[in-house]
């Protein structure tokens, strides 16, 4: 995981590369560091455990500044989260960041030892510094050649950018399995973990693929093929992101926002793909036709955390509109499995960052087996779309709070999308059925909206009354279940209170033990098809005293009898329930958290993209 930032250019970079960490921390906060250039060509480098801000502080007690630096944030792998391990590391002239797994690091160390080398820290990376600093220094290569030479012997995932004080005005980046994307600027170019990281300075974007090795000057930049050496052609795309897209926009935390934007993220991820007048979805992007879709024998659904949920979702709707039963599968199992796959097999890869490790392994594996790959992503030139013969994009924009919120629901809003192509090619959806399943999924961002509008205060006081309980429930039935996970799933990731989702008939089969005075549970019961039987799995709760927050349909004039707090949400189809159920999971998260004190957008243990297995 980890962030990386480097910069050559004009200007004095301290403050750039800060400001491109703090919009990349969500990738790990163990520790962050910097390394620069200065003034007299001297490398300099500081580092600090913990989060940015310690470096921050640190910078303002030592200042340090240059022209061509580099920067990192840390989720440590190996080696404890301190500030030895911290990055950037160094040996001679040479200062590394990396963002990845080097696999074979113990045995380049045993042999750079046996040159003389000695190792400061306990991190995989420190031996690539060692490693190009010995081609420069015993085999005199040139930068771009000594690092070239370098990556050519790491086995692993990496994306990393070197300087050298012996070369000052140009940074040399490589990735394997990493994302590493270049900013082209005016007289300044940029390589960072993502482009949100670089659209305050740029939006002109390449996206460095697996096996190249780029070298940056301020004036220039030169793009070749790790293996052979050759020169490849620079073509940068314009990436239409705007920088306000990664700031927090003057709410308290980017969750918070996050939660805010999903009126518009849901609206972008629908527009131009659904035409009213034409009654039909639009999607280009899935490049299967009707005899495609009859001849496959299975579909996957493969995803990891709260992807994995709106594939859980997704199943529900490919099954009531296309006649489809994928098997949704969590990709980090999946991937050891020996599930047979082959060209008749369809794989949908649902993924918010585009770099799961697990999730491209699976997708990876279900390839060499000859099934067609397709993906649901929010991130454009990601490693999962480019893999994938087709990628349908959620619109989301950057996600920063690690706690995915918009990116869940626009990935649900895709799942449908997909799910009504598909049952319009297999004949499955007649022209009213389709006409009232586009109608509510347009109607879905101002539904959100007006429940937005409503205001936090009961989410507030649930939080004020439970924040200190250390175990809670949610429960759902049918596609509420997976809605019931997801709650659960934020929950715990931000507030650390144990929670579990559980399908709502379960109950009885072992989870109901844990009811006692103390547990709340939060039970999705609007007035769908299974309102009933939900409302028999409440009473049961009630009946051994456990309290209860009931998630109703507005106006249910029952709903709050029996239950501590009643949170309503506005009368919808039932299709498109979840996206609207989404809201409240998401809000009693937040709220429960942000009354503890914890770090929203940053829990502990956790970063965004999940780049190790
Ligand atoms: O980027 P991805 O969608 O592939 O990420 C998958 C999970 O790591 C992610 O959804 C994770 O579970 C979130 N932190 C949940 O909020």
């Amino acid at each position: 995981m980890c962030g990386i930032i480097g910069y050559v250019g004009p200007d004095l970079c301290a403050d750039t590369l800060i400001g491109a960490l703090s919009k990349l921390e969500y990738r790990g906060y163990d520790s962050a560091g910097i390394a620069v250039i200065d003034e007299g060509g001297a490398l300099v480098t500081r580092r600090a455990e913990g989060k940015l801000g310690n470096l921050v502080k640190r910078l303002r007690e030592e200042p340090v500044d240059g022209r061509t630096g580099i920067g990192h944030t840390r989720w440590a792998t190996h080696g404890a989260p301190t500030e030895s391990n911290a990055h950037p590391h160094r040996s001679g002239s040479i200062a590394v960041i990396h963002n990845g797994i080097i696999e074979n690091h113990l045995e380049l160390k045993a042999e750079l030892r046996e040159h003389g080398h000695e190792f400061t820290s306990e991190t995989d990376t420190e031996v690539f510094a060692h490693l190009v600093d010995h081609y420069r220094t015993v085999r005199g290569l040139a930068l771009p050649e000594a690092v070239r030479q370098a990556v050519i012997r790491l086995h692993g995932a990496y994306a990393v950018v070197v300087v050298d004080a012996k070369t000052p005005g140009m940074l040399v980046g490589a990735r394997m399995a990493s994302p590493l994307v270049l900013g082209v600027g005016e007289g300044a170019n940029y390589l960072a973990s993502d482009a949100a990281a670089l659209l305050s300075h740029t939006r002109d974007m390449v996206f460095i693929e697996d096996g190249q090795v780029v070298t940056l000057t301020p004036g220039g930049v030169e793009l070749r093929d790790v293996a052979s050496g050759e020169l490849l052609p620079v073509a940068p795309v314009h990436v239409t992101w705007s920088p306000a897209m990664a700031e927090k926009g003057g709410y308290k935390h980017f969750m918070l926002k996050e939660i805010h934007e999903q009126p518009r993220a849901i609206g972008d991820t629908l527009r131009g793909r659904v035409s009213l007048e034409r009654n039909a979805v639009n999607l280009p992007e899935v490049p299967l036709t009707r005899d495609d879709l009859a001849s496959f024998r299975q579909i996957y659904v493969v995803a990891c955390g709260t992807s994995w949920h709106a594939g859980l979702v997704g199943r529900y709707l490919f099954e009531d509109l296309a006649g489809l039963s994928p098997h949704v599968e969590l990709a980090s199992e999946l991937r050891y499995r020996k599930a047979p796959m082959d060209e008749r097999t369809l794989f949908i890869a649902v993924s918010q960052s585009g770099e799961t490790a697990d999730t491209l392994a699976a997708l990876r594996d279900a390839k060499a087996k000859g099934a067609r790959c397709i993906a649901i992503c929010n991130v454009l030139g990601s490693s999962i779309p480019r893999e994938c013969e087709g990628t349908v994009y959620t619109h989301a924009g950057p996600e920063i709070g690690v706690a995915s919120t918009k990116a869940f629901t626009t990935q649900v809003a895709a799942l449908h999308l997909i799910a009504l192509h598909f049952g319009r090619l297999l004949g499955r959806l007649d022209d009213g059925a389709m006409a009232a399943e586009l109608a509510a999924l347009l109607h879905v961002p101002s539904v959100i909206e007006t429940l937005l509008l409503a205001g936090e205060a009961p989410y507030e006081e649930i939080a004020r009354a439970w924040h200190d309980r250390t175990s809670m429930l949610f429960l759902g039935r049918g596609s509420l279940f997976p809605m019931a996970l997801e709650g659960a799933l934020k929950l715990k990731e931000i507030s650390y209170i144990h929670a579990e989702g559980y399908a709502a008939g379960e109950m009885k089969h072992g989870p109901i033990a844990l009811i006692d005075e103390k547990t709340p549970t939060i039970i999705l019961n609007p007035r769908d098809g299974h309102y009933a039987k939900v409302r028999s799995n409440l009473s049961e709760v009630r009946a051994r005293s456990g309290p209860v927050c009931v998630v109703a349909t507005e106006g249910d004039a029952d709903a709050g009898d029996a239950a501590t707090f009643c949170l309503t949400v506005p009368d919808v189809p039932e299709h498109v329930l979840p996206l609207v159920m989404a809201v409240p999971m998401q809000l009693i998260a937040y709220h429960m958290a942000d009354f503890k004190g914890t770090d929203v957008d940053q829990p502990r243990n956790l970063a965004k993209s999940v780049t190790v297995e």
